[in-house]
């Protein structure tokens, strides 16, 4: 079954396609139309690791969208405690619903659902490997904000080494023709199989540790948690927290236009006094979660977004 598991699922034509989709489904995300285009569909949500903006925007884009969500849980209130393996669930919750979005601590795992499923399967994060539909909403965000994605300048910064957002983004990214930096701690670099694929694509990328020195330069600054659950030990852990702590002081030399994102959830590495300036936009990311996830859901199961959604839906 076709699903979305890395941004290599996807062509150029059909990103551009998905992104026009969900900037149309904009008033029915805001609740301000309904259209029911996905009556009678049900989502599976399978998320063995926590996520509170992944799993409530995939829902609420199914229910916007009239379809309804059946929920995995708590994993310690499911079979899996008893030691079903990933392959059985799968095979009976392809049976429950008509498309899964999964979360799972294990690398390649989605891909492994993917191939044993009958139902699309999206990766809503598989370890520190991929997380594609945050990048269909990173995507969606940033050319909101510039109108365009070709030439940006983008910066990504924290931690590139076990940061799965980061690593489906920089993909996408150099496939549009962005210019990007990486900006992190020595420990925490981008993998090298990932800056590798990167100059495969004909990139030139700058890896700095230096965070503040990309300011002014940069169009998008793309920020990260440092992801505490993935280190071998707390002592490595701590060698690294609070890296980088951007500040609104820190943005006063920054182009006016230049936007800085966050997948959320944010630690330290983005003070408060950042929200309240003109380049924040974290929250509205978050928010494009659900126009992103239900023109990719449109996509996956062969339901066509309209082009007159105002006319073909009911005004509430
Ligand atoms: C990210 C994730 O789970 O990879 N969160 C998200 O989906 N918005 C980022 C993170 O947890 O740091």
């Amino acid at each position: 079954m076709p699903g979305l598991i890395t941004m290599d699922d996807l062509t150029n034509e059909e990103i551009i396609s998905i992104l026009d989709d969900a900037e149309r489904l904009l008033p029915v995300a805001r609740g301000e139309v309904y259209l029911p285009l996905l009556q009678g569909r049900i989502l599976g949500n399978l998320f063995f690791e926590p996520s509170t903006r992944t799993r409530m925007s995939f829902e609420t884009a199914m229910k916007r969208l009239g379809g309804d969500v059946v929920n995995l849980g708590d994993v310690k209130t499911s079979s899996v405690v008893k030691g079903e393996t990933l392959f059985d669930t799968i095979q009976m919750v392809d049976g429950y619903t008509d498309i899964i979005a999964m979360r799972h601590p294990r690398q390649g795992a989605a891909q492994y659902a993917c191939d044993s499923a009958d139902v699309p399967i999206l990766n809503g994060g598989d370890g520190a490997g991929h997380h594609p539909t945050q990048t269909m909403l990173d995507l969606f965000t940033i050319r909101q904000s510039h109108g365009t994605l070709e030439g940006l300048n983008v910066v990504l910064a924290g931690d590139l080494r076990y940061g799965r957002t980061v690593h489906s983004l920089s993909h996408a990214l150099v496939r549009f023709g962005c210019n990007v930096t990486f900006a992190s701690p020595e420990s925490l670099r981008m993998p090298e199989e990932i800056v590798a694929d990167l100059n495969a694509h004909g990139a030139e990328v700058v890896e700095t540790d230096d965070l503040l020195s990309q300011i002014n330069n940069a169009d998008v600054i793309y920020m990260t948690r440092i992801q505490k659950e993935r280190f071998p030990d707390e002592d490595e852990y701590a060698k690294v927290a609070g890296a980088y702590k951007l500040e609104a002081s820190d943005l006063d030399e920054a182009k006016a236009e230049m936007i800085i994102m966050h997948p959320l959830p944010r630690v330290d590495e983005i003070h408060p006094s950042v929200d309240s300036t003109r380049h924040a936009r974290y929250f509205e990311q978050a928010f494009n979660g659900v126009v992103a996830r239900m023109a990719l859901m449109c996509w996956l199961l062969g339901v066509d977004v309209p082009e007159d959604i105002n006319e073909k839906g009911v005004a509430l």
